[in-house]
């Protein structure tokens, strides 16, 4: 049985880091305010010649170096990003360059902050199929250059940042390490809730972020509880199972919410939304990434990871580290 296997994981953020009260002498807002409906202290802002594709290698590089590996042992990479550096080329292959890569299969998958999950099922049906043997998949985003400034309801709860995994295909055992299963979801209807009022094909600009917050929430716990438990069924485990959940990181009642829904303790629930905010794509190899590092994600630990964003788009992943 062939199994995408974790070998390494890294992140990045940019320089400047933005306190609730900084932000809070730009925009018409309080800390007291941001903390209490979403759990976000501060945010990371990209800076001059801080891009979407130097985050996504500087986290690249960091999976690399966490797997013992150079990227002459890459033939793949998929980035996740709804912030690209440029409409084309995709900013995998500009990823792919600055690695010093050559040759092999690099692009973007759009699914906003499902994105990472989309990106993850994608490399490993691709590991899985003999496509390529390992590959780097990361999330990698800049939304504060889609956000309103003017509008404080969007504009708190978003930061900068990127993550990164390594990925392996390896003839494994059942119960051994590796993605043991995912499911993807969309539902295009809801597109207008959570959008970008701009595009290449539409207005020709870029645009900004809009969303209207509440009917997101409702939807988040309503999907994301429903598709954990579709993995969890179609693995045979039960949420007691599970050693951590590494959610994306949107905002914390969302996560109480959906972890409540399940019966999951908050104390197995990854939350880095309070330091990052939600970094879209990037946010749960973000997570992972500070959960591995800091000890808490072991070796052989049953890990849980979901998502779900603009489109709407929502999914989850099952993997043993
Ligand atoms: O990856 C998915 C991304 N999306 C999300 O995660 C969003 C999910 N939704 C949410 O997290 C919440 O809906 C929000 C945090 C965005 C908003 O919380 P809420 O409890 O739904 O607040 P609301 O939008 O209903 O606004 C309540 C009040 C309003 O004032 P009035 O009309 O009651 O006087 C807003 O004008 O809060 C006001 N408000 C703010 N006040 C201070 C909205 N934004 C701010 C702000 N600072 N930044």
């Amino acid at each position: 049985m062939i199994r995408s296997v974790l070998l390494g994981t890294g992140s990045a953020l940019p320089r400047d880091c933005v306190s609730n009260a900084e932000l809070a002498k730009r925009v018409d807002t309080s800390d007291e305010w941001i903390r209490e409906r979403t759990g976000i202290t501060q945010r990371y802002i990209a800076g001059e010649g801080e891009t979407t594709a130097s985050l996504g290698t500087a986290a690249a590089k960091a999976a690399l170096d966490d797997a013992g590996l150079s990227i002459a042992d890459i033939d793949l990479i998929v980035l996740a990003t709804a912030t690209p550096d440029n409409t084309f080329p995709a900013t995998a292959t500009k990823v792919q360059h600055q690695l010093g890569g050559k040759g092999f299969p690099a692009f973007d998958v759009a699914a906003v902050c499902s994105g990472f999950l989309y990106a993850l099922s994608t490399a490993d049906a691709m590991l899985r199929a003999g496509m390529a043997k390992r590959a780097i998949v990361i999330g990698a985003e800049t939304f504060s250059r889609i956000l309103d400034w003017e509008d404080r309801a969007t504009c708190v709860l978003f930061g900068d940042g990127a993550g990164a995994f390594v990925i392996e295909a390896q003839d494994g055992q059942d119960g051994g390490a590796g993605i043991i299963g995912s499911k993807l979801h969309a539902a295009g209807e809801h597109g207008e809730i959570l959008y970008v009022d701009g595009g290449p094909s539409t207005t020709g600009e870029v645009g900004k972020l809009r969303m209207k917050g509440r009917e997101v929430f409702r939807h988040a716990v309503t999907n994301l509880s429903s598709v954990l438990s579709e993995v969890l069924d179609d693995a045979g485990f039960q949420p007691a199972d599970i050693d951590w959940v590494v959610p994306h990181q949107a905002n914390l009642r969302i996560l109480d919410a959906t972890a409540r829904k399940l019966g999951l303790p908050m104390e197995k629930v990854v939350v880095t939304v309070d330091r990052h905010a939600n970094t879209s794509a990037a946010s749960v190899p973000l997570a992972y990434d500070v959960a591995v590092k800091d000890g808490r994600i072991k070796k052989g630990d049953l890990v849980m990871l979901e998502a779900m964003g603009g489109g709407f788009t929502w999914g989850a992943a099952l993997l043993r580290a």
